[in-house]
């Protein structure tokens, strides 16, 4: 396997646990002794704040190693409480990073050129968690990946925006076809509400395989987990909702990369 594995978490709908996706992914590979990186490319710093906490003002992060040419990767990386777990994390400096992409030099290439300094064996896997939207941030973390991976909240239909999502991701695939869908996944599931069954169906017939078996059901532990740096497993006993969950998708995550990248 190429290492590491580089996989963007995205979907330009706010809210669908993207974020909590990242962090209890990465956390779940971490517990299966997997080395990960996780990279804050969201304004919202959120999975910053979910790990270690917010960042010094004046400390560099993850935007200055993408638009400056004398701060390396390797350099703005952090630990995390979680064991195998390290970040490249959000901070101040974020709020310029689409407009300062807009002016360097190879700017859709730029962290998968960051990504390409780090020591290769360092990290088996690195999850990039990105903002609702689609600008040069996004459009740089599909570059550097193998894959990507589209958290779908069952709380509400949305064929029309996940069609457009995919839509844009071919147009990158043209010029970068290596790109592949790792799958979509379902999160906030809660199949005593019609809607949750209505969307899980609708986009189990509309995408079949690229769907994940594994679910996210909706569980108000994991919204406790960003304030306490917690990830869900540390929250949860093993027998609990979430943890379950999580360790479910994350087992499925790496059969579908081993999957792919067999082919
Ligand atoms: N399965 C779940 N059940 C209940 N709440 C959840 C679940 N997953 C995430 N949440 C909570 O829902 C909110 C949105 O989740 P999250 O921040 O992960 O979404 P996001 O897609 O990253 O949002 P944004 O687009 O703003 O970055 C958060 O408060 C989070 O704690
Ligand atoms: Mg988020």
């Amino acid at each position: 396997m190429k290492k590491p594995v580089v996989v963007s978490v995205m979907n330009h709908k706010g809210g669908v646990g993207k974020t909590a996706t990242v962090v209890n992914l990465a956390a779940g590979l971490a517990r299966l002794k997997k080395k990960v990186l996780a990279i804050d490319l969201d304004t919202q710093m959120n999975l910053t704040h979910s790990l270690i906490g917010d960042l010094p003002e004046d400390a560099q992060c993850i935007s200055d190693a993408v638009t400056r040419d004398n701060v390396s990767l390797k350099q703005i990386i952090r630990e995390t409480p979680i064991e195998g777990l390290d970040i490249a994390p959000s901070g101040e400096s974020m709020v310029n990073l689409e407009l300062e992409l807009q002016s360097v030099i190879g700017r859709e290439n730029r962290l998968k050129k960051a990504i390409s300094t780090l020591d290769s064996q360092k990290y088996d896997f690195i999850l990039i968690d990105n903002a609702p939207h689609i600008g040069l941030a996004t459009i740089n973390s599909l570059i550097a990946s193998q894959y990507f991976l589209v958290p779908v909240s069952a709380e509400y239909l949305p064929l029309v925006g996940l069609k457009y999502l995919l839509k844009n991701v071919d147009r990158i695939r043209t010029e970068h076809p290596t790109i592949q869908n790792l799958g979509f996944l379902l999160t906030m599931v809660d199949r005593r509400e019609s809607i949750s069954t209505d969307v899980e169906n609708i986009l189990r017939e509309t995408f079949e395989r690229d769907v994940f078996k594994s679910i996210v059901r909706v569980n108000t532990k994991l919204k406790a987990c960003p304030q306490r740096k917690q990830s869900i497993f540390d929250a949860e006993p093993p027998s609990g909702k979430g943890h379950t969950d999580y360790m479910n998708v994350t087992k499925e995550f790496l059969k579908r990369v081993e999957k792919l990248n067999g082919n």
